[in-house]
C-alpha cells in the first residue's frame, strides 16, 4: 500500500524546487470524466479538449480516467474505455497538450463488484490493486465499512471516492480514520479544498488534511464550467497551509505507485 508520505527522487526534486518559492506543474488527478459521451461528464470530443487545454494550464500532466460504473444504469465496457481513452490520447499529442491518460473507472459499490471484477466489466486504477469506489452520500457507515472490508478481502486497495460526500463521514471524522485503519484510501476533491462546496465541507476536508487522513486529491472534472478540471488554487493552498512533502504525496506522489505499475 503506498505511504502517505513517500520519499522517492522525484519528490526529493520537487521539495527542492517548491522552496525556491515555485510549485511544479505536474499534477496528477486521479478522478475525472474527461472522456467524451460515456457518462455525465464530457458530452463530446469539442468539450474534451477544452477540458484538457484547462487541466493542461492548471498544471496537470496526467490523468487517470474515470467513468462512472453503475449497475443497472448505462455503463461503458472496458473495450469501450480504452478505445475512447487512446482517441482521446492521439488528439492531445495532435494539439501539443502535455497530458498523459491512463484507463480506470469510477465504481459505485453493489455486492455484485466480485462478479463484475472477475468478468473483467470494471476497470481498476490502471490495472493496478487500486479501485476508485464511490456510494450513496445518505450510505450507512456500517454498510461503507463493510464494503471496503469486502474489497480488502478481495485482495484490491479501495480508494473512497470525495469522502466529504458522505453525511456519515461528515458527522463523524473518526469514520475517516476507522476507514484508513482497514487499508482503505481517501481521496477529496479539489474544489470542496478551495471552499466551492461550502464552509462546512471546507472545515472538514480541513480537518482531514491537518491530520494527514487524506491520500489524494482530484478535481473529479465533469464539464468546462463549474465543475471544470481545476487544481492549481487548490495546489497553492496545500502548499501554502500544509508544507511541500504533504502537498507533492497528495498531488502525485501517492499516485505514482499506481502510475508506474
Ligand atoms: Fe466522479
Amino acid at each position: 500500500m503506498i505511504g502517505v508520505y513517500r520519499a522517492s527522487q522525484i519528490v526529493i526534486q520537487r521539495m527542492a524546487k517548491v522552496s525556491m518559492s515555485r510549485i511544479i506543474p505536474d499534477f496528477t488527478d486521479v478522478h475525472c470524466h474527461i472522456l467524451p459521451g460515456l457518462d455525465d461528464g464530457s458530452q463530446s470530443m469539442d468539450e474534451t479538449l477544452e477540458m484538457l487545454r484547462i487541466a493542461e494550464a492548471e498544471g496537470i500532466r496526467r490523468m487517470i480516467v474515470t467513468p462512472h460504473y453503475k449497475e443497472g444504469r448505462r455503463s461503458a465496457d472496458p473495450d469501450t474505455i480504452l478505445r475512447r481513452m487512446e482517441e482521446v490520447q492521439r488528439l492531445l499529442e495532435d494539439e501539443g497538450i502535455d497530458i498523459r491518460l491512463y484507463p480506470g473507472n469510477e465504481i459505485y459499490y453493489t455486492s455484485e463488484l466480485e462478479e463484475k471484477l472477475e468478468s473483467g466489466r470494471i476497470l481498476s486504477m490502471n490495472y493496478t490493486e487500486y479501485l476508485l469506489v464511490e456510494f450513496s452520500p445518505f450510505e450507512d457507515y456500517i454498510y461503507i465499512r463493510n464494503a471496503m472490508d469486502n474489497i480488502r478481502s478481495l485482495g484490491y486497495t479501495p480508494i473512497l471516492a470525495h469522502v466529504e460526500r458522505y453525511e456519515c463521514m461528515l458527522k463523524d471524522r473518526k469514520h475517516v480514520e476507522e476507514m484508513r485503519a482497514l487499508g482503505c484510501m481517501i481521496q477529496v476533491n479539489a474544489s470542496s479544498v478551495t471552499g466551492e462546496n461550502g464552509s462546512k465541507v471546507k472545515r472538514f476536508v480541513h480537518k482531514l488534511l491537518k491530520l494527514a487522513l487524506v491520500d489524494f486529491v482530484g478535481t473529479d472534472a465533469h464539464n468546462t464550467g463549474r465543475r471544470k478540471p481545476a487544481l492549481w488554487k487548490c495546489a497553492e493552498l496545500l502548499y501554502k497551509k500544509y508544507g511541500a512533502e504533504y502537498a507533492d504525496a497528495l498531488l502525485t506522489g501517492n499516485a505514482e505507485e499506481i502510475l508506474l505499475s
